[in-house]
């Protein structure tokens, strides 16, 4: 990994996610092998928007590799109450840490507070942009599970502000992978990530009904209607609940077929679902810990950790 910072799933070769993913795997298998790793490393937490996984999960791996975070707390806690801008909270996070981890409302956040720091900086979502590091535990996912070669993906709910989609979508042009979308009219790709999408040769399909593709996917990634981004509550009404599947809707499906869901689901997935054979959206969240272990250990390797107090010129 060349990388500074992880801002979206597009700046990964094929060759980066799967040093990731290879490297994850070893964690996964031995986890007492890294456990001193990163001794002394602290992990700045900067979470602007309401987080369980992403931010419990980065926390449990930077601890795991011996380190430890220092965490902004919530807004209502800290200084951007006061009015205090994104820059400059950044500026100062960076001093106090050896990597940044931030998420953010505004599209677009990750990139620009990377331009004010020298430490990596890790998109752990900016709005309904980007997502890369789900990304790469939905593919450390999908690999277990079925392979990242010769695969039909269906990816279904709210491709339009949904980032974990955006991220994934790019992610999977580097790989052998048939996409299929299925979400309403309303909440389709957005213009731009089509654009991208097929500029980089991707095998995409639209569709708004399930069934047409459903026999045909090794993996349906769920998504849940991204609530807090519609402008108009009655818009978000319009198509609450329309995307969901039960036990009735998987008849039709292939006996392997791999149910993903970043979470967290609100009515996408039927609870019954959870105890069949296809359900891999729990193990997928566990997935975030040895993923996000062997993304710090590589972008840590190299860093100068511990240089207290940072160089604030
Ligand atoms: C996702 C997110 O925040 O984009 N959650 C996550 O990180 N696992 C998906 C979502 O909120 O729906």
């Amino acid at each position: 990994m060349r990388h500074d910072h992880v801002l979206t799933a597009r700046q990964l070769s094929r060759g980066d996610v799967e040093e990731v993913l290879d490297r994850a795997a070893e964690i996964a298998a031995d986890p007492s092998a890294v456990a001193d790793r990163h001794a002394g490393a602290l992990l700045g937490l900067c979470f602007f928007e309401p987080s369980t996984r992403t931010k419990m999960s980065f926390e449990a791996a930077i601890k795991r590799l011996g380190g430890d975070v220092v965490d902004m707390g919530s807004v209502e806690s800290s200084s951007v109450k006061k009015g205090e801008s994104l820059a400059d909270t950044i500026r100062v996070i960076e001093g106090y840490a050896d990597a940044l981890v931030l998420r953010h409302p505004r599209q677009g956040a990750a990139k620009m507070a990377s331009e004010f720091v020298d430490v990596p900086l890790l998109n752990a979502g900016d709005g309904a942009g980007h997502h890369p590091t789900q990304t790469l535990l939905d593919l450390f996912t999908i690999r277990e599970a079925h392979g990242l070669d010769d695969l039909t993906i269906g990816i279904m709910g709210d491709l339009k502000y949904g980032r974990t989609v955006h991220s994934l979508a790019h992610a999977l042009t580097t790989f052998d992978a048939r996409q299929h979308f299925i979400s309403p009219e309303s909440l389709q790709l957005p213009r731009g990530v089509r654009y991208d999408l097929h500029e980089a040769g991707a095998q995409v399909r639209e569709h708004t009904e399930l069934e047409e593709v459903l026999p045909s996917l090794d993996v349906l990634y769920v998504t849940r209607i991204q609530r807090e981004r519609f402008p108009d509550e009655n818009e978000y009404r319009q198509v609450a609940g329309e995307y969901r599947i039960d036990s009735e809707t998987l008849e039709a499906a292939d006996d392997d077929l791999a149910v993903l869901h970043p979470l967290p689901r609100v009515d996408e997935i039927a609870p019954e679902i959870d105890d069949t054979e296809h359900a891999n959206y729990f193990q997928q969240a566990h997935n975030g810990v040895p993923v996000r272990m062997a993304l710090l250990d590589l972008l840590l390797e190299d860093a100068d950790v511990g240089a207290i107090g940072g160089d604030a010129r």
